[in-house]
């Protein structure tokens, strides 16, 4: 059963008035002042996992799928209209058990390793540095390197950045031996990866003096800037950022953060595509938690650095659900419903608040992996509900944020948690005011009424992601049970106020000029 609350979503507790139907108001709040929504909030997480890299992104030049360079067309087709911004990549747990030495020169030369954090399987390293780099070129987005603290050594880091990044020397000519004359760019160099679990099991002390010793022989070399990313906390491990922000703050740029959607009331992650409505509005409930816990982190951050110079940077996020019967063990391989769209929507509209501190997040991840944007079997590939979230946000990347408030019913979830019916988010970029709007009613519409503020709307134009059940998802065998569909009519306007029908379970984008 559910009891609807009027209350304002940002605020902490709600009103506890009962309200009847899904009526909820938006008042957009324009402002000279807002920030920016950093396009690099829409990042991307590829590790080597499963058939992420391998058969996901990667298939090798011989491969009959058809591919350039490699890379498989039919995703990087898909993954060019997402104007992916960044690529976080070799991981991940990965990144602190890869040796990148082993990903360079003639492929048929490179040693095999054991992946040992996910399923035991044998990686060949035929993805290496070079490959990457290219993909970063292809997709036009930052490279985001994680470097191995665990099992490497400080020697081995440095001469990856000398590698990508110096004109001359002798790491320079290492690479110019394996076929690439001018050094890449990177910007985004991060120091381990969960360095208080799978990247060493260090104590915040002891990892802030490591960061400060990795990070000094991590060089700029000709004008290439490093932007250095200290390995932050999980979830709720407060202390971890208060450590690092307090020892380490003078040596860093970022410090990341992961927070999954995982864990069932009941201890269990649960089906991807099986679950009741109870388990729905949990998960969302769990989705929003996001907010306080950027914020605590956000709060300690302002302590040690008001000017805000330090970016927080939500490096690993998304939804993690049991893996799909029949897929290999430990290949995080799951399936994306209607229900992780809308955890990617509140998600997004969460960062977008927090944009003058959160400078990145990359979701988990970019293929066949937990909340991934496509799905590949063989020569198939799929679009996940997710991947069209991203598609229908795409016009809020590097927009000035436009801050509203709304007021709406609350659903009350398992556990306490309360979640709103309506969930907003809007931007303005080149004249064009886009609204994002959420509608996580399983069963009945929502009614909203936006106090434009004088906002311009002579042309109005919206897309739609919904489905008949909260679990449509696509699969090789069904590939468009939901898709992103034109939003054409459900909106009036009169006297400076839009009025919108959200259908339940709906996320509707506007776009108005
Ligand atoms: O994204 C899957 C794993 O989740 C990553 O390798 C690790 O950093 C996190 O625990």
């Amino acid at each position: 059963m559910k009891l609807k609350l009027i209350a304002l979503s940002l605020a902490a507790m709600a009103t506890g008035v009962i309200s009847a139907s899904n009526e909820a108001t938006i008042k957009l709040l324009p402002s000279e002042e807002s920030p920016i929504i950093e396009k690099e909030i829409y990042g991307q997480f590829a590790e080597h996992l499963g058939t992420c890299i391998y058969g996901g992104l990667w298939v090798g030049p011989e491969s009959d799928i058809p591919n350039t360079d490699g890379y498989r067309n039919d995703v990087l087709n898909a993954l060019r209209e997402l104007k992916i911004p960044v690529l976080r990549w070799p991981g991940g747990c990965f990144a602190d058990e890869y040796h990148w030495m082993d990903g360079i020169g003639p492929r048929e030369n490179r040693p095999r390793m054991v992946n040992n954090n996910w399923g035991g399987t044998v990686e060949d390293n035929s993805f290496g540095t070079h490959d990457f780099f290219n993909l970063c070129e292809i997709l036009g987005c930052e490279p985001y390197l994680s470097g191995n603290v665990g099992s490497g050594t400080v020697e081995e880091l440095a001469k990856w950045v000398e590698y990508i990044t110096a004109e001359e020397g002798p790491m320079a000519k290492l690479r110019k031996e394996n076929g690439r004359e001018k050094p890449w760019k990177l910007k985004y160099l991060g120091v381990g990866n969960e360095s208080w679990g799978c990247g060493g099991n260090f104590r915040p002390e002891y990892y802030a003096d490591v960061y400060r010793r990795y990070q000094t022989y991590c060089r700029n070399f000709n004008g290439n800037k490093l932007y250095k990313i200290a390995s932050g906390a999980s979830d709720y491990d407060y202390n971890w950022t208060e450590v690092l922000m307090k020892n380490a703050r003078n040596q860093m740029d970022g410090i990341s953060l992961h927070y999954y959607t995982v864990l069932g009331w009941s201890g269990r992650k649960g089906s991807a595509i099986d679950f009741t409505p109870e388990d729905y509005y949990w998960t969302l409930g769990k989705c929003l938690e996001v907010k306080d816990v950027v914020k605590r982190h956000c709060d300690i951050m302002d302590k040690y650095d008001p000017k805000k110079r330090i970016g927080l940077l939500v490096d690993e996020w998304g939804t993690w659900w049991d893996e799909e019967p029949g897929t290999v063990s430990g290949h995080l391989y799951q399936q994306n419903t209607l229900r992780d769209a809308m955890v990617a929507a509140l998600s997004l509209n969460t960062f977008h608040r927090f944009t003058d501190r959160v400078k990145m997040t990359n979701i988990a991840q970019i293929a066949n992996v937990l909340q991934a944007m496509v799905l590949t079997k063989d020569d198939k590939m799929v679009l996940t509900p997710t991947y069209y979230l991203f598609k229908m946000y795409v016009p809020h990347q590097d927009a000035k944020l436009l801050p509203l408030n709304v007021a709406t019913p609350m659903i009350r979830a398992r556990d306490g948690r309360q979640v709103p019916v309506v969930d907003a988010t809007a931007s303005v970029k080149n004249g064009i005011t886009t609204i994002s709007l959420v509608n996580t009613d399983l069963n009945e519409q929502a009614d909203i009424t936006i106090d434009l503020s004088g906002v311009s709307a002579k042309k109005i134009s919206g897309e739609i992601l919904t489905a008949d059940k909260i679990n449509a998802y696509n699969d090789f065998t069904h590939p468009d049970d939901i898709t992103l569909r034109p939003f054409t009519k459900g909106w009036k306007q009169s006297g400076g106020k839009l009025t919108v029908t959200l259908p339940a379970k709906s996320i509707v984008t506007l776009s108005l000029k």
